[in-house]
């Protein structure tokens, strides 16, 4: 059946953790960036069905904090298809209506890099469909760590008082103060974890775990996500229906 066709619960917001791309690669004997390129592929065909099935926000994790301790070659080899990506892709983007933003501490990546993120955030600024967010050099905990120091120095400077503080309030000062939380966690290649991803924000997520390798997570993948997403009861804490 088409996604069409069928009475799909589509989540507002979803988040993946890409995970596989060097298994997937190690499995056919070949380097793990050709893992990263296919990956890069899935990025694609995922970005286009969340658009075309009226998801509004994907964030995708495609840079940890934790991954500048891959080997050297590694790194500069996923920076340089980040941008790649980007350059190529932003014409694709305003096609498809597609806004882009980042989250993570953004000045860590390379120069040339950062100038791409931002000129393809600017280009497509005012696009109205889904919202794309990459998470780039990005860690739940530093995130946690950066707000609470805007915190401090918003009451430090009269802004804000401290007996105002509570979880709406501090989640205005999260990189993510634009989005709502995710409602369905997509990690791909069977590992059961966060990894330092969007802690705060995923506390009635719900999460799917597919043994897919990502470089092989595509279209009828993500719709078999949604369809389970579907079944699922969101309480909230609450009774739900009884
Ligand atoms: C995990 O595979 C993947 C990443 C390090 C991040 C995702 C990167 C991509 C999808 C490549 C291109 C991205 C963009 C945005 C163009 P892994 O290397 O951890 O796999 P493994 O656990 O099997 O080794």
């Amino acid at each position: 059946m088409s996604a069409k066709q069928e009475d799909l619960t589509v989540p507002r917001h979803i988040a993946i953790i890409m995970d596989g791309n060097g298994r997937w690669a190690k499995e056919r004997g070949l380097p793990r960036t050709e893992g990263h390129r296919r990956g890069a592929d899935s990025v694609q065909e995922i970005v286009e069905s969340c658009g075309q099935l009226g998801v509004k926000y994907l964030t995708l994790f495609a840079f940890s904090t934790e991954n500048w301790k891959r080997p050297k070659a590694e790194v500069d080899s996923l920076m340089k298809m980040l941008e790649r990506f980007l350059k190529q892709k932003t014409s694709e983007m305003m096609k498809q209506n597609v806004r882009l933003q980042a989250i993570g501490r953004l000045h860590d990546l390379p120069e040339s890099c950062q100038n791409q993120l931002h000129k393809s955030i600017e280009t497509t600024s005012q696009n109205t469909g889904l919202t794309l967010i990459f998470a780039l050099s990005y860690g739940a905990r530093e995130e946690i760590i950066d707000g609470i120091k805007s915190l401090v120095e918003s009451v430090e400077k009269g802004h804000l008082d401290k007996g105002m503080i509570d979880a709406e309030v501090f989640s205005k000062h999260l990189y993510t103060r634009y989005y709502p939380d995710p409602d369905l966690l997509i990690r791909t290649s069977g590992e059961m974890r966060l990894s330092n991803f969007l802690l705060w924000q995923m506390s009635y997520t719900e999460f799917y775990i597919t043994s897919v390798l990502w470089p092989e997570f595509r279209r009828e993948e993500l719709l078999e996500a949604i369809r389970d997403y579907g079944r699922r009861q969101r309480r909230y804490g609450g009774v739900g229906d009884i």
